[in-house]
């Protein structure tokens, strides 16, 4: 019988890319004994402002802690409603959820997956407290025709965007618009620190209760506590920081992080050429020319789509389905609303291996396994 050799990683829908210098700056940390916040942490916030262009950064140990402690610093709780977008990562919701508020869900638009002006201009009800956009695949969500109407009614916008580290909206980067912004470096995202996430504080006093609530609440830092024999619990708070272990993972990742981008931006143009000759596949547009691309996905017909899943995955190839909706899991029931262009997108969506280390040659392999998949199921 003859074996196939599948090309390298497109086994795995999504992967962490390391350059090499990651695990000498993790061994560099462990003698010191220091493994909470500490200055790793602070050079690594520093490092992500000048980034991004702008005043404070706040790391946290994932991208969820960053959204309950985002939505908590601006002040969100029980009785405020949040308008979320159902086609997300669970976490978003959750996040929402955590903090005692109700998520509102909203359909996207079917050619972006993203929320629009009009979806969430047509879901404010007086409760709505803050929208929270989802910047899905990497693509910056432009909600600036709204943002008088939601700034004369108090709604925050705190932006999910978890995808889109080192994406533009416009020529500005994502996180320096003046949104509340929360990434997330998880293991697969654009930029990893193994786990963690961050918040792009709107002022100062935010950038303050964000540090509070990430460490218990305490008022002194670790090493004002080392010389005092009590402290000051001020507030609310958890353990959320970001270990310096994380954070010389990071460092070092940020440091290579336009590598990441053009492979990233590259691989999603391979899939997007390869994919213009199949008209059984429709791409969904990250808007690449201003993006960093976190996935690759397609939308087939509903009728095939679970099929082909089984198929492409029984051949050993990475594909994934991201996401199935919010509003119709149990745990949201209370916050289900129809939403059909979301119960449909939900059915017919297929994420393709898409990560860095993906060469052209995976890409089309992809491609050729998914247009024979679908002829098959056809
Ligand atoms: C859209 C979205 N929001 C939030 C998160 C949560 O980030 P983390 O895994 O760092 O907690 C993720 C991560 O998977 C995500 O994809």
């Amino acid at each position: 019988m003859q074996t196939t050799t599948l090309p390298a990683g497109v086994g795995q829908n999504a992967s962490p890319f390391l350059h090499g210098g990651e695990a000498a700056a993790i061994a560099a940390v462990l003698p010191t004994g220091q493994y909470g916040h500490g200055p790793l942490t602070e050079r690594f916030e520093q490092a992500l402002a000048q980034y991004l262009g702008v005043e404070d950064v706040v790391a946290v140990s994932s991208g969820t802690t960053a959204l309950v402690i985002g939505l908590q610093a601006a002040g969100i709780g029980p009785g405020d409603e949040v308008i979320v977008p159902s086609l997300t990562f669970c976490a978003s919701v959750q996040a929402i959820v955590a903090v005692g508020a109700a998520p509102r869900f909203i359909d996207v638009d079917p050619a972006t997956l993203c929320v629009t002006s009009d979806s969430v201009l047509g879901a404010l009800s007086p409760n709505t407290r803050a929208v929270m956009p989802v910047l899905y695949g990497g693509r910056s969500v432009g909600l600036d025709s709204i943002r008088d109407v939601l700034d004369a009614r108090g709604i925050l916008l705190i932006e999910d965007a978890a995808h889109a580290f080192g994406s533009r909206t416009g020529t500005r980067m994502v996180g320096s618009t003046g949104a509340l912004t929360c990434f997330s470096f998880d293991p697969i995202k654009n930029l990893t620190t193994g786990q963690g996430g961050a918040i792009v504080p709107r002022s100062p006093e935010e950038a303050r209760q964000a540090r509070s609530l990430r460490l218990f609440g305490l008022a002194q830092s670790g090493k004002e506590r080392a010389s005092i024999t009590s402290y000051a619990v001020e507030g609310p708070g958890l353990r959320s920081e970001l270990s310096q272990i994380n954070a010389a993972f990071g460092l070092v990742q940020l440091e290579h992080f336009s590598t990441v981008a053009a492979k990233r931006t590259h691989l999603w143009r391979t899939y997007r050429d390869a994919l213009s000759k199949l008209d059984t596949a429709a791409l969904i547009d990250v808007d690449v020319d201003r993006s960093v691309p976190f996935n690759c996905v397609v939308r087939v017909s509903a009728d095939q789509r679970d099929t082909v899943f089984e198929v492409m995955r029984g051949q050993g190839i990475g594909v994934g389905v991201h996401y199935p909706p919010n509003h119709a899991q149990p745990a949201f029931a209370t916050w289900h609303r129809p939403l059909p262009v979301t119960d449909e997108t939900g059915r017919q969506i297929l994420s393709l291996p898409f990560h860095p280390a993906l060469s052209e040659e995976a890409a089309h392999f992809a491609v050729a396994a998914l247009s024979r998949a679908l002829r098959a199921t056809s």
